[in-house]
């Protein structure tokens, strides 16, 4: 196997490793935390901020609200920590305390909870039905529960997850419906977390050096507008029905590689799923994922190996379904 994709294998397995291991301390660093923020400032002005899966000692989601607290004109920022076993903590910052004429890392100040700080418990979902906007990099193990108490409680959100949790059901279907889009995502695709586990890491994946294990397939996950999300895909192919094999088992076209969607094909088109990143709903439409490995009702294909598409007999990757909108066509806004 080529080392790149030796590299590849490890990292992703490191999610696997993570989740099965539930394995949830993975720190964000500040840099990629600037440089996805900064692209929803907008959205910040006059919020109040809630970091509910955060150790406010170590949080650089903390770090980062604190620092621009008035660059970003914020209401208030919460962080909660998470303790599995004792009662816990949220550390706010919303005045200055100290009267030093700024509001930053020094005018926090700490409020002890009856409960463990879970983002599940009454303590912490009562600050969650107060906030406006929900950041941070939520426990991987407990993605699916975690994002459907925020659609519950209908919250705007910016947080970290795995790309593989758009193959989950419950995700694709957000996505599907518009209520769940990708971020700006890592530099190079690459997401670089500290961690206290440093033994369960194949070599190579963690550096001691900078403390840092890589993760490959990790990006975020939002609900709040971007501009990245109205930017269309420029596509230079043209279809030829010789060079589009179509899938055996359902009406579509396979396309393995996202720069050769065909600019004229009208029909349904197979994709990879990293086609999510360059998603705007204005150009296609996303009908549905050729199976997700669970129940997925309608487009799993139960006299396959895996439930994919096959094509001459083989069977292909997952792929996701989509169709160009025509011209001036736009997708139903939201309300
Ligand atoms: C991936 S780490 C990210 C930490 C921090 N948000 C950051 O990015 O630096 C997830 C954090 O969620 C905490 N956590 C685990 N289970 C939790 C739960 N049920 N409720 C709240 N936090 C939890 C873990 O202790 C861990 O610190």
């Amino acid at each position: 196997m080529p080392k790149e994709n030796q590299a590849k294998k490890a990292t992703n397995s490191n999610l696997r490793k993570a989740n099965k291991e539930k394995n949830d301390e993975f720190y964000t660093q500040l840099p990629d935390i600037e440089r996805e923020l900064f692209h929803y400032k907008e959205h910040f002005k006059g919020k109040t901020i809630f970091c509910n899966c955060d150790d406010p000692e170590e949080s650089n989601f903390f770090r980062y609200f604190a620092l621009n607290f008035e660059k970003l004109g914020l209401t208030k920022v919460i962080t909660t920590h998470f303790e599995k076993d004792k009662s816990s903590y949220k550390l706010e910052l919303e005045h200055d305390l100290n009267d030093d004429g700024r509001i930053n890392e020094l005018d926090r100040f700490k409020t002890p909870f009856k409960q463990n700080g879970d983002f599940r418990s009454p303590e912490s979902i009562e600050i969650l039905k107060s906030c406006d906007i929900v950041v941070t990099n939520p426990p991987f193990s407990l993605f699916r529960e975690y994002v459907a108490q925020l659609i519950e409680y209908d919250k705007k959100f910016v947080i970290i997850g795995s790309l593989n949790a758009i193959t989950y059901k419950e995700i694709f279907s957000l996505i599907k419906e518009n209520k769940l889009w990708i971020g700006y995502g890592f530099l190079g695709g690459n997401a670089y977390f500290k961690t206290p586990a440093t033994k369960e890491f194949a070599s190579g994946v963690y550096s001691e050096e900078t403390g840092l294990v890589k993760f490959r397939n990790v990006t975020w996950f939002t609900n709040l507008e971007i501009q990245k999300r109205h930017e269309e895909m420029t596509l230079f192919r043209k279809y030829h029905e010789s060079e589009y094999l179509k899938y055996d088992n359902h009406e579509a076209i396979n396309v393995d590689k996202i720069k050769d969607i065909p600019d004229d094909f009208d029909g349904v088109m197979g994709v990879p799923i990293t086609f999510l990143d360059k998603y705007n709903p204005n150009q296609f439409e996303l009908l549905g994922i050729m199976n997700t490995g669970e129940e997925n009702k309608g487009i799993r294909y139960e006299n396959t190996p895996h439930g994919r598409p096959i094509i001459n007999g083989v069977e292909k990757y997952l792929r996701i379904l989509i169709k160009r909108r025509n011209k001036g066509q736009k997708y139903e806004n939201r309300a």
